[in-house]
């Protein structure tokens, strides 16, 4: 629904240890909003999100990134899409978007244009099928076309019926003429298909609580037999519907965007914080619950929610500009099981540090056992990468010996422990660090306390 916008992927951990995507977009049409690597540094320490998607490929972005580890899908603006059905368009794209970044970005995913088939513009939906073929030749010939895939995001106006959903089509023309092709390619090539789900942009006072997830009697499909409680699987399942008739049943699918707004213009109804928490709540809950739809039992779904901040220079309804889950400084405007428990009360950016209870004593930040090496390896690159004192570990460093990447992540964890406050989340590290009374200092190593 939008074009210059930037996205965030999350991964949320169940308690059966079962991990979901979930996913944010990160839209930048503001004049407000932190700078990118306060951005990375909060979604890493502070939420559970581990995956962005920029609706550009936006470099400050991609550089703040680096060495997270957060996977990232990025975006070719449509007005860049009928030049790059040219292949050295598109290996010069590659070249100047990818090539730069990957791999200290990782970068996962390139969606090329947004909902190109809604905006009616007979040159990009033409076109948009040879750009992604090219740009995947100019992965291919990079190699790295294991690594990254293309794709692209449709609204749900690609269908021209969708209930009940096992009726739905593809709008007619564009079923075989551009569907068609995409999806093959998309098979081809084991990308995803992305659709933008809104119940938000489909409910009315009668289908309120079928779009929000709450008791309601439901939709029955006469023809399926199948009974839908929520608009959600609905609108998924006239996707699939759709797909199947053209023989695509088997492709995966993603959710790019889906949302509510926590603010609106007075005659809109539901739109305010407690629902709009209430439906991305339901959401991350319903595609981490594992249960799939009636007709695509037991699969999960990478979902993208819309968005990370509310965005004050977007254009139309006051919703428009309100459908972030965090302020501009980074505070929640509510939290639907995003942020890491100890990231709730504190915001390690904008909060002044609170004394840390038994702080009289000393502790240290220590690499937790078992901890994976490239885990590690990405933590000495975070906390190094902030510009710290990482000398000690540097080659003719005193810390340098033993050279090895856990002892050299337990002093870069340390040294970003104590110098942001040992908070308990200075040394979460995703789950790697633990606190220790012990002092890990040998010889002429010394850890600071
Ligand atoms: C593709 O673009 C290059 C560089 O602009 C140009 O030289 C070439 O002729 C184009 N190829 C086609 C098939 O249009
Ligand atoms: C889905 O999971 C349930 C419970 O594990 C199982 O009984 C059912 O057969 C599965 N359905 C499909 C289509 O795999």
């Amino acid at each position: 629904m939008f074009i210059t916008m930037v996205g965030v992927l999350i991964i949320f951990s169940t308690g059966s240890g079962a991990e979901a995507s979930i996913g944010v977009n990160y839209g930048t049409l503001a004049n407000n909003l932190p700078p990118p690597h306060q951005v990375a540094k909060f979604l890493l320490h502070s939420t559970v999100i581990n995956r962005i998607r920029l609706f550009d490929a936006n470099p400050q972005i991609l550089q703040a990134f680096a060495h997270t580890g957060v996977a990232v899908t990025v975006t070719v603006p449509n007005d860049q899409i009928p030049h790059l059905t040219n292949l050295s368009s598109a290996q010069q794209w590659i070249s100047d978007h990818i090539q730069t970044h990957f791999p200290s970005t990782n970068i996962i995913r390139i969606l090329v244009g947004n909902e190109v088939i809604s905006t009616g513009n007979h040159l990009l939906i033409r076109t948009l099928v040879p750009a992604m073929q090219s740009l995947h030749t100019a992965l291919v010939s990079a190699s790295l076309h294991r690594r990254i895939q293309i794709s692209t995001p449709h609204s749900l106006g690609i269908l021209s019926n969708s209930t009940p959903p096992s009726s739905a089509t593809f709008r007619l023309g564009y079923d075989t003429h551009v569907l068609k092709p995409l999806l093959s390619f998309l098979r081809t090539t084991s990308s995803p298909f992305v659709v933008n789900p809104y119940p938000f942009f489909g409910y009315s006072i009668e289908t309120l609580d079928f779009a929000l997830f709450r008791s309601n009697p439901g939709l029955f499909d006469q023809h399926s037999k199948l009974l839908y409680t929520n608009m959600f699987d609905a609108q998924l399942d006239s996707v699939y519907s759709a797909m199947n008739k053209l023989g695509f049943s088997d492709v995966e699918i993603v959710v790019g965007e889906i949302g509510w707004p926590s603010e609106g213009d007075i005659d809109q109804i539901s739109v305010d914080v407690a629902t709009a928490a209430e439906f991305n709540k339901n959401v991350v809950e319903r595609v981490n619950s594992g249960a799939g739809t009636p007709l695509m039992p037991n699969r999960t779904f990478e979902t993208y929610i819309f968005a990370l901040f509310n965005e004050n220079l977007k254009s139309g309804q006051t919703s428009e500009r309100n459908f972030g889950l965090f302020r501009s400084d980074l505070t929640p405007i509510y939290d639907i099981g995003i942020l890491r428990p100890s990231g709730r009360t504190l915001n390690p950016e904008n909060n002044p540090r609170s004394p840390v209870r038994g702080s009289s004593e000393k502790r240290w930040c220590v690499t937790k056992s078992g901890a994976e090496t490239v885990a590690l390896q990405r933590n000495i690159d975070y906390v190094c990468g902030l510009g710290l004192d990482c000398g000690p570990i540097t080659e003719g460093g005193l810390c340098f010996s033993p050279n090895t990447v856990e002892a050299h992540s337990a002093y870069a964890m340390n040294l970003y422990y104590q110098t942001m406050g040992k908070h308990e989340f200075d040394c979460d590290f995703d789950n790697t660090g633990e606190i220790t009374a012990m002092d890990p200092s040998y010889g002429n190593c010394e850890y600071q306390a």
